[in-house]
């Protein structure tokens, strides 16, 4: 029986940079996941005889919140729901079973790269049938919906068994329960190269795939030690947890410190990655060798016509505003199209299905493709495998070859956390006003060419997006960018994105916090970041 239950708005319901994120324990709360869930039903038009994807990584309250979703989907009149076994799905993997059955959407239950757990985070996005996060309308329709809602419909019924594989009913509606990997896996089959990789590994090659306690274990295992033959052991922290085994599962050199202490060992493996919550991030080490997101990227479109997916040569080539401009400089040598959008996946989706590019990258280790509508991390993982089996090379050599051929765009992002709302929306407010009065002006030995906010106009549908962050930019190629996460749960974040062109052939080896040095105390003095939040220094420097 259908149940309509009253309900009244409840505020702050409002997508960030990636869906609906915010500590578990308000996920929990009555009423919430249900005001949410008919509100995204409402603002894309119903449900009515709809197929939707449903999975999440895994975190606490996941198994709940998805029979919650399936009793909503079946009381709004879905058709179908797709469900990965055991509610699991990676954010890619999902991606791809939403355009794989040609579905009209799908929900994924995750916060990423957040802490999981009763005291920490839960989040809900809702993508598109193309399979990529809800486009910037379709979130607004959605936030509309939130505001007006007056009740919510819900299946009376029982839980369903998620473990077991086949078909299932609730109501009316058909619940197909899949396996979370074979379809990823064979698409991944397509794209790469992987008879050279299990060559590869079959001659020695070495490698650690920290999967954090988080979704990409089980994905991991598969691919990396059954299909291309890594040594059983290759997958760590492979059993995904509710609560990521009390970690962080973020895959930079802080949070996955464990893979970072393996990777500078004498004795380190060839090649090491980790992935994060639910499986979009990656991040890329080789001995004693840690390759920025930013980097990673522009080696990729330098190299990905080794892999046979990519072997046309890629189209265009897209990157998050405060992403480096290493990927452009390839770009530009390869003539392709270049472009430079709003942080957040959901601003590549038009320029991936008009083709007018097949790689994208942001500096917060996501990487991807038009393989599926999403970041990807096994995929970046793969991608690596596959150049590193063509061309022979350790990604230390290969990095260097890069900054030979390219430049370097020395690197690094400062983040503060969970500062004080007032004083970070304060600071971010006064530099704003400053801005048109820095150019000309030197701060530590830098002086202004430009300063402005930045502002995105999609070449494809014509939507305009502003207020995308702060950007100062310097004599001679470096660049600061301010702006405020959108994915916090506490407080602000401030982050700072500091970049340097460097061209001279002997001064490609630096340590980038000390080749960034100038750059970050010109950054200080225009923002006054330290007498502002009180912090000496930054959290988190990735
Ligand atoms: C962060 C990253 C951004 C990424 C998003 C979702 O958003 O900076 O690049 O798309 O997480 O993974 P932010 O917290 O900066 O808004
Ligand atoms: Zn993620």
């Amino acid at each position: 029986m259908t149940k309509v239950i009253p309900t009244t708005p409840i505020a702050g319901q409002k997508a960030g940079t990636s869906g609906l994120r915010r500590q578990t324990r308000d996920f929990m709360a009555p009423h919430f996941l249900e005001n949410y869930v008919q509100s995204i039903l409402n603002g894309i038009g119903g449900a009515e005889g709809k197929t939707f994807v449903l999975g999440g990584d895994g975190r606490y309250f996941n198994a709940e919140a998805i029979q919650t979703i399936l009793r909503m989907a079946a009381a709004n009149g879905a058709a179908k729901m797709i469900v990965g076994q055991n509610g699991l799905l990676s954010t890619p993997a999902a991606s791809h079973l939403i355009r794989l059955n040609k579905t009209n959407g799908g929900f994924i239950l995750s916060a990423s790269h957040n802490p999981g757990g009763i005291d920490a985070d839960f989040g809900l996005k809702f993508n598109m049938a193309n399979g990529g996060p809800a486009t910037e309308a379709v979130t607004a329709a959605i936030f509309e919906a939130t505001q007006n809602i007056s009740e919510y419909k819900v299946l009376e019924a029982a839980d369903v068994d998620l473990s077991t594989l086949g078909e299932t009913q609730m109501g009316d509606m058909q619940i197909s329960i899949v396996d979370p990997v074979v379809d990823y896996a064979a698409l991944m089959q397509t794209l790469f190269d992987f008879d050279a990789i299990r060559a590869l590994f079959a001659g020695g090659f070495t490698m650690k795939f920290d999967a954090m306690h988080a979704v990409t274990g089980p994905y991991a295992k598969h691919i990396l030690e059954d299909l291309l033959g890594a040594p059983a052991g290759t997958v760590m922290n492979g059993t995904p947890s509710v609560d990521f085994n009390g970690g962080h599962p973020d895959p930079n050199p802080i949070w996955a410190h464990e893979l970072m202490a393996i990777m500078t060992d004498p004795d380190a493996p060839d090649f090491g990655a980790a992935s994060d919550g639910d499986g979009d991030r990656n991040m890329i080490v080789g001995r004693g060798a840690y390759v920025t997101p930013s980097d990673s990227l522009a080696l990729i479109a330098a190299q990905a016509h080794l892999a046979p997916g990519y072997a046309q040569g890629l189209s265009g080539v897209a990157r998050s505003m405060p992403t480096s401009g290493a990927v452009d400089r390839v770009a530009e040598a390869k003539g392709i199209e270049c472009h430079e959008t709003p942080t957040g996946w959901k601003f590549f989706g038009t320029l991936l299905d008009a083709s007018r590019v097949n790689l994208c990258g942001e500096e917060s280790a996501g990487t991807g493709s038009d393989h599926v509508r999403e970041k990807d991390g096994l995929w970046a993982v793969l991608m690596w495998l596959n150049i590193i089996a063509k061309r022979k090379m350790s990604v230390g050599d290969l990095m260097a070859e890069h900054w030979q051929t390219y430049g370097r765009n020395y690197y690094s992002r400062h983040d503060y956390e969970a500062v004080d709302s007032d004083v970070a929306s304060k600071l971010m407010d006064d530099l704003r006003t400053k801005l048109p009065a820095l150019k000309g002006q030197t701060f530590a030995g830098l002086t202004v060419e430009k300063a402005d906010e930045f502002a995105y106009d999609d070449p494809v549908d014509g939507s305009h997006t502003s207020g995308q962050g702060l950007r100062i930019f310097f004599d001679g190629g470096a660049r600061v960018v301010l702006r405020l996460s959108g994915t916090g749960t506490q407080g602000a974040t401030i982050r700072v994105y500091l970049e340097r062109l460097e061209l001279d052939p002997a001064a490609l080896g630096m340590d980038a916090e000390e080749a960034l040095a100038d750059v970050i105390k010109a950054a200080d003095a225009i923002a006054e970041i330290s007498a502002r939040t009180g912090r000496a220094a930054p959290d988190v420097k990735t």
